[in-house]
């Protein structure tokens, strides 16, 4: 028989997010290491659902969502950001962000294409990349202050490059890029006829008072960028896989012919639960923010007394630790803490392709509960 693997394919590996979580289950292990959280959204947004499913919310919705999801997407972003968008045309409904990447990269991208991440990234832009023929180049955030680099970054730009990916506020840092890192890229955008694939699943994630600067903002944008977000990081509902694509005009056509025929539409109840989640946002956020801001606080100073060295996450739920000088790697840190401390973190060196920065670090996500956090740093301690 022939190789049963594409070309495409073979550059891809296993997802390292499977890995650790299949060691912590063997280990029984407390998981500070994938990225979601371990206690339940919102009960209202359960009984929103609930209600979908019994007032035969059931059939196919259409191809781009349902429209009150849609004008709900279309209503916060005018609130909050002064965004106009047409909730016909310019917003679409994917299962989860992860969809939405894949769909924009599949309709935006030519084989042959180079696509500036920056490292360390969230790993489905570069196996997207890969599935859809174009060539990743990696500009890395250097820590630990993990500062987007213009000259850096304007060195990687060639004739074939096609789209900037931006992951503001930034998994795994925790960085939230200020205006002036944004208008670096922004500008090189429009210098080089750049599209900008701006993933922001975190816009609400945010804490000290910090504010989302969407890349739809900046000047010359709007037409340029396509955003990603989503209501499982929004409403701690990964599990629902809601998420949506914002783009103006022949952008977002792009994406609804990948979507169309790459998963047609989203589950109907969830998207009419999602629906009522967005319209009461402004009620909705000081709570969450605050829930989460204090368990960034209770990790953070929780690690103070511990060997690890905690960079405080300014937005996200995830915190980068650095290693004591002289310790193993990191790939070797967390198989260690798995195994024997029964505590699972992320190695974030699988997030790099160019520098080994990571190789000192790991990843921890504190969207937890307390008594799971508490647990966790207690193994993390002399470790
Ligand atoms: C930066 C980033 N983008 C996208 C996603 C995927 O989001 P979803 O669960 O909505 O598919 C995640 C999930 O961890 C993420 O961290």
């Amino acid at each position: 028989m022939k190789d049963t693997q594409t070309r495409r394919i073979s550059a891809i590996e296993p997802s390292i997010f499977a890995t650790m979580s299949q060691l912590a289950i063997k280990h029984k292990a407390v998981n500070l290491g994938q990225g979601f959280p371990d206690f339940d959204g919102p009960s209202w947004i359960v009984d929103a659902f609930v209600e979908a499913l019994r007032t035969a919310k059931n059939q196919y919705a259409p191809m781009p969502g349902i429209q009150r999801l849609r004008n709900a997407v279309a209503g916060y972003h005018k609130t909050f950001y002064d965004l106009d968008w047409n909730a016909e045309t310019d917003i679409t409904v994917t299962a989860g962000a992860t969809e939405s990447l894949f769909s924009a990269m599949l309709a935006l991208l030519d084989p042959g294409d180079e696509v500036i991440l920056f490292e360390p990234y969230y790993d489905s832009y570069y196996a997207n990349c890969l599935l859809a023929g174009a060539a990743p180049v990696c500009v890395t955030l250097h820590a630990p202050e993990f500062r987007i680099d213009a000259s850096e970054l304007a060195a990687a730009i060639t004739p074939r490059t096609r789209m900037i990916i931006v992951n503001n506020p930034h998994n795994p840092t925790g960085r939230m890029f200020s205006r002036d890192e944004l208008d670096i890229v922004a500008d090189l955008a429009r210098r080089h006829d750049l599209l900008v694939l701006s993933d922001e699943v975190y816009e609400f994630l945010t804490f000290d008072g910090n504010t989302h600067i969407p890349f739809a903002t900046l000047p010359g944008m709007r037409e340029r960028t396509v955003t990603v977000s989503s209501t499982g990081k929004t409403f701690g509902m990964t599990g629902w896989k809601i998420g949506y694509t914002i783009a103006a005009g022949r952008l977002s056509d792009a994406v609804r012919t990948v979507h169309q025929f790459a998963t047609f539409a989203v589950n109907t109840p969830g998207q009419h639960a999602m629906a009522h989640g967005l319209e009461q946002l402004s009620e909705y956020l000081p709570e969450f923010r605050a829930t989460y801001q204090r368990k960034r606080d209770l990790l953070f100073e929780g690690l103070r007394e511990s060997t690890l060295r905690a960079i405080l996450p300014q937005g996200t739920y995830f915190m980068m630790v650095r290693l004591p000088e002289g310790s193993e790697g990191d790939v070797d840190c967390a198989t260690r803490l798995v195994t024997e401390r029964r505590v699972a973190v992320i190695p974030p060196s699988v997030f790099y392709q160019n520098s080994e920065e990571g190789r000192s670090m790991l990843r921890l996500c504190f969207a937890k509960t307390d008594e799971t956090l508490r647990e966790g740093m207690a193994r993390l301690q002399d470790c």
